[in-house]
């Protein structure tokens, strides 16, 4: 029997303490990569991948973001009057984007915690996990090839991993892997978060998309804290990966393409100099100013 339509989640109560004080009264979701806040980005990944329902799961200064998704009929009437069509369609863009949904998650306890804040609100549907600091370029459909594998491996659950250098591999959940029948794809037999270079089982980084099955909740529900104390969605997988159980095991995309980290300052300013230089309205006039800068340096 096919399965009922994909949702989205995408977790979006991080405090976001590297960007203080731009994050004091704003969440770091909403920071502009560009001209547009990361959130969107994401959010329009999702529906290019054919998802309509997205959730995000909220924490505090969550008004900013259920406003930039909402109408605004004061700024559209004004912009009409004005005729100007071109920002006019950028604001009713990102409310006619997707069909958005909130949910707060409370204490933040943890990314598994706050992937479990969705239980009810995807129900039996499988879903997508989108962790905003990774942006994905939309000419690299990611998520699409990931959903392909789940349906494919009848309902096993699906991972993204990348190749990083051994020196910033504690900052991910890692993957211990066997080669499958198709090329990039692996099939995971170990998880560990966030582990000591020498501890590493691999240099495959899980960056921050998943497509699970609703069987992940039951294990999120009696998953314990893990590594600094909080709910680990890694820890979740890696009893579905070694557990046996019907679940169907896990496998990991190997992602080459284009993935641009704004969990940080350093990364988050190459991204934004990244995506600007490559859009046709910007990057003609950055370009020749970026090398004039570079030969400064
Ligand atoms: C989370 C996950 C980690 C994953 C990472 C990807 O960590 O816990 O397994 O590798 O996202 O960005 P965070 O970066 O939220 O600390």
């Amino acid at each position: 029997m096919p399965h009922k339509p994909f949702k989205a989640v995408i977790p979006a109560a991080g405090l976001g303490t590297r960007f203080l004080p731009a994050t004091k009264a704003m969440p770091k979701e909403m920071l502009p990569v560009v001209d547009k806040p990361a959130i969107q980005y994401v959010v329009e990944e999702a529906t290019g991948a054919g998802i309509q329902d997205v959730l995000i799961i909220i924490g505090r200064n969550k008004n900013n973001i259920a406003n930039h998704f909402d109408s605004m009929p004061e700024l559209e009437a004004k912009l009409r009057e004005k005729g100007d069509d071109d920002k006019l369609a950028k604001v009713e863009h990102s409310s006619d984007l997707a069909d958005i949904h909130m949910v707060r998650q409370g204490e933040p306890k943890g990314l598994g915690h706050a992937v479990l804040r969705a239980r009810s609100h995807v129900g039996d549907h499988p879903f997508a996990v989108l962790l905003g600091d990774d942006l994905i370029d939309e000419r690299d459909p990611l998520l699409t090839k990931m959903m392909e594998e789940y349906d494919k491996r009848g309902g096993a659950t699906v991972i993204a991993l990348m190749e990083v250098d051994p020196a910033h591999i504690h900052l991910y959940g890692v993957a211990a892997v066997e080669a499958t029948d198709e090329e990039d794809v692996v099939k995971v037999t170990q998880l560990v978060e966030k582990p000591k270079a020498e501890d590493a089982p691999s240099n495959l980084a899980i960056i921050g998309r998943y497509v699970l099955g609703p069987d992940v909740f039951d294990i999120l529900e009696r998953t314990q804290p893990g590594k600094g104390g909080e709910i680990q969605l890694t820890d979740a997988l890696e009893e579905l990966a070694t557990g046996g159980g019907d679940g169907g095991g896990v496998y990991g995309v190997v992602f080459r393409g284009r993935r641009y980290d704004t969990g940080d300052r350093v990364d988050y300013i190459k991204a934004i100099v990244q995506l600007a230089a490559d859009r046709d309205d910007l990057g003609p006039a950055l370009r020749p100013w970026f090398k004039e800068f570079a030969q400064g340096l």
